[in-house]
């Protein structure tokens, strides 16, 4: 069993986003043992082969090729496997083909005696988390996706420059599905404690421009699936500070996909949230007051993500 000292991850899908996990948690000296497993055993013993070469200047770990019995006595699955969007495709498009991939990889982790934390980020990643949920048996809690932490990142990355601050100063949030129906929450944001619609205005930046950026926000990875094929780095950074969260027992706040319980009037659903991320996995949910307009938008993305699961788990 691992401890404190000796914190044990498994990823599931060593495809462009798992490696790319993988090589930003080596960087980040997140975990002492870290296993790769994915169905291409080449690509597996590769990448570990590969990684252990980075540990001289990051931290030492024990990184293998290994299989679904090697998540026994992790700490967190990581599931990134799964068919990415190809141009043109929206992350809706995938869910009948990853839903099977997906069923095929929950039942062998929890078979094999795994009682730890699930991080969810194959695409229609809510859906997906929803199913991982479903599939496992697992209280919601310890079912974690990767939501909206990427979008919100990308947010806050986009206003930065705007207003030239360090991104991380910006607390805004992109909220609900991650995918079309996702929104900002532009009422609630701030930067440096400031209401980001006052920065706005001294910055000379119109509601037009403000909804301009969330669109931009909401189509970045189409813009760069079409140049480079796929995206990779964003998520894995994401999804390597979720698994800090949760192995450092954090009680960090964090935009993930969350299994909600009657917040937003919503319930039987994960999707993207401002929530408190630790140890547990879901420590609680931060319902953001939003205006009614958000209240609108909340509830519309809610909706098409029920949709697509009923179709979907049918
Ligand atoms: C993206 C993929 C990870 O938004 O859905 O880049």
């Amino acid at each position: 069993m691992t401890t404190k000292n000796h914190q044990k991850v498994v990823l599931v899908g060593d495809g462009a986003v798992g490696s790319a996990y993988a090589y930003s948690m080596m960087n980040q000296g997140i975990a002492e043992e870290f296993v790769i497993v994915d169905v291409v055993k080449e690509r597996t013993e590769g990448d570990a082969l590969d990684l252990e070469d980075a540990q001289v200047f990051t931290s030492p770990k024990n990184v293998y090729s290994g299989d679904y019995s090697d998540c026994k006595d992790a700490d967190v699955v990581v599931i990134t496997a799964g068919a990415p969007q190809k141009p043109g495709e929206t992350r809706l498009d995938l869910v009948n083909k990853n839903l099977k991939i997906l069923s095929s990889i929950v039942k062998p982790v929890v078979e094999s005696g795994f009682d730890g934390i699930f991080v969810v980020a194959a695409n229609p990643v809510d859906i997906l988390t929803y199913a991982t949920w479903k599939f496992s048996g697992f209280p919601k809690e310890k079912v974690i996706g990767s939501g909206t932490s990427l979008d919100t990142s990308r947010l806050r990355v986009a206003l930065a420059k705007k207003f030239n601050v360090d991104p991380r100063n910006v607390e805004a949030y992109i909220m609900g599905e991650h995918g079309d129906s996702e929104f900002a929450a532009y009422d609630e944001a701030t930067v440096g404690s400031k209401p980001l619609k006052v920065v706005a205005k001294e910055h000379g930046l119109t509601d037009d421009d403000l909804a301009k950026i969330e669109d931009d926000t909401r189509n970045k990875a189409y813009e760069i699936i079409n140049r480079k094929g796929a995206t990779y780095y964003g998520v894995a950074t994401c999804l390597m500070r979720i698994t800090k969260a949760i192995l450092r027992d954090e009680n960090a706040i964090l935009p993930i996909g969350a299994a909600l319980n009657g917040e937003y009037g919503l319930d039987d659903i994960f999707i993207g949230t401002p929530a408190i991320v630790n140890a547990n996995g879901l420590g609680g949910v931060i319902e953001v007051p939003l205006s009614d307009k958000e209240k609108d938008l909340m509830a519309k993305s809610a909706e098409t993500l029920k949709k697509v699961t009923q179709d979907g788990l049918a």
